[in-house]
């Protein structure tokens, strides 16, 4: 290959795109996909059907509108001797071209209208089972989920039994979030001063993701959900455990709690059975038995749990936890405690 000017730039060009490819492949393989048009629940269904619905309409509209134009510009073009007619008004036409868009319009305002109105959240009644309660609350950049009845606190995971309405109050205490998981519902704002409630009725078993889909600051895009959906087996064994208190820390994961009780740990978190009942940051109590660390920054392996205390700042910048400069050997106790709680 001859090495020209242009094409010693393109291979360079070319190898700095590859190792930014490289630089950001661990962020974007973890980046799953998610999608409204794969619903999960009556609800994501009730909008995906509306949604292809006004699509269907609006295809129709577009293929009788183009093609009208496009036979028009072919069979009445200009010809030799053939001159333009001259009219002006059409009653006939005029009211069609009026009254078919206001009864699409009419039909369409109609159909989401009874969209919205089955997607409020029903009263239910004892007789037909509770429904899980969940009070979410969105911080900056996370997610804290609480189960009021089971006594359950945990952050940016949640579980909920297969076939069961679940119902989430949704608050902020500082900026406006939205709650969005594409394949259990639409989005509803995290307003502060309000309890506003979503509602669904996973229909499949498995893992959905969510995400945050209000701009709320710099780590806005760090701000994930995932939804764990389960058989009412798994999910009575997962309250259970959550319920547990974790068993007394020993060799490594001790050193490690000692630490953790020395450094400003709890004044920010609560790990249950300690004295550690800080609010400020994530619920500790189950930590490894989550799958990411910082809303969906870094799966949650040891390594990247080292590397998240090392400096919180340098994984995710701006968020509230600061760089408590740790020695090695305290971050390897401290990791091995995180371990411990699962
Ligand atoms: Cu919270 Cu964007």
């Amino acid at each position: 290959m001859i090495r020209t000017p242009v094409s010693i730039s393109i291979m360079r060009a070319t190898g700095l795109l590859a190792a930014l490819a490289l630089a950001l492949a661990p962020r974007i393989v973890f980046a799953e996909v998610r999608s409204p048009f794969s619903p999960a629940s009556p609800q994501a269904t009730a909008i995906a059907n509306l949604f292809w619905l006004i699509v269907a309409i609006a295809v129709i509209i577009f293929i009788g509108v183009g093609g009208t134009i496009i036979y028009a510009t072919v069979a009445y073009r200009q010809r030799p001797g053939r001159t333009a007619a001259q009219f002006s008004g059409n009653l006939p036409i005029e009211v069609a071209w009026t009254t078919i868009p206001f009864i699409l319009l009419v039909v369409i305002f109609y159909l989401t209208i009874r969209t919205m109105v089955d997607l409020q959240v029903p009263t239910f009644r004892a007789s037909s089972g509770d429904p899980v309660e969940i009070t979410v609350a969105g911080h900056q950049w996370w997610w804290q989920f609480d189960y009021p009845a089971e006594r359950i606190t945990t952050a940016n995971e949640f579980h909920v039994p297969v076939g069961e309405p679940v119902i989430l109050h949704l608050t902020s205490d500082n900026v406006l979030h939205s709650f969005w998981i594409p394949e259990m519902n639409g989005k509803l704002d995290l307003i502060p001063g309000h309890d506003r409630t979503l509602w669904f009725t996973p229909a499949q078993t498995g893992v959905f993701l969510g995400q945050c889909a209000e701009f709320c600051g710099i780590q806005h895009a760090w701000m994930q959900i995932r939804l764990i959906v389960q058989t009412p087996a798994e999910y009575a064994a997962w309250v259970r455990e959550q319920q547990r208190t974790p068993p007394i820390p020993t060799g490594l994961a001790a050193q490690g709690q000692q630490i953790f009780m020395q450094q400003t740990c709890p004044s920010c978190h609560t790990i249950a059975g300690t004295p550690a009942n800080g609010t400020a940051g994530p619920n500790l109590t189950h930590v490894a038995s989550r799958a990411t660390i910082g809303a969906g920054v870094l799966p949650n392996t040891p390594q990247n749990m080292e590397r998240w205390l090392r400096n919180p700042q340098d994984v995710k910048p701006g968020n509230l936890m600061p760089n408590s400069k740790l020695t090695e050997e305290q971050v390897r106790a401290l990791t091995a405690y995180m371990e411990s709680l699962r």
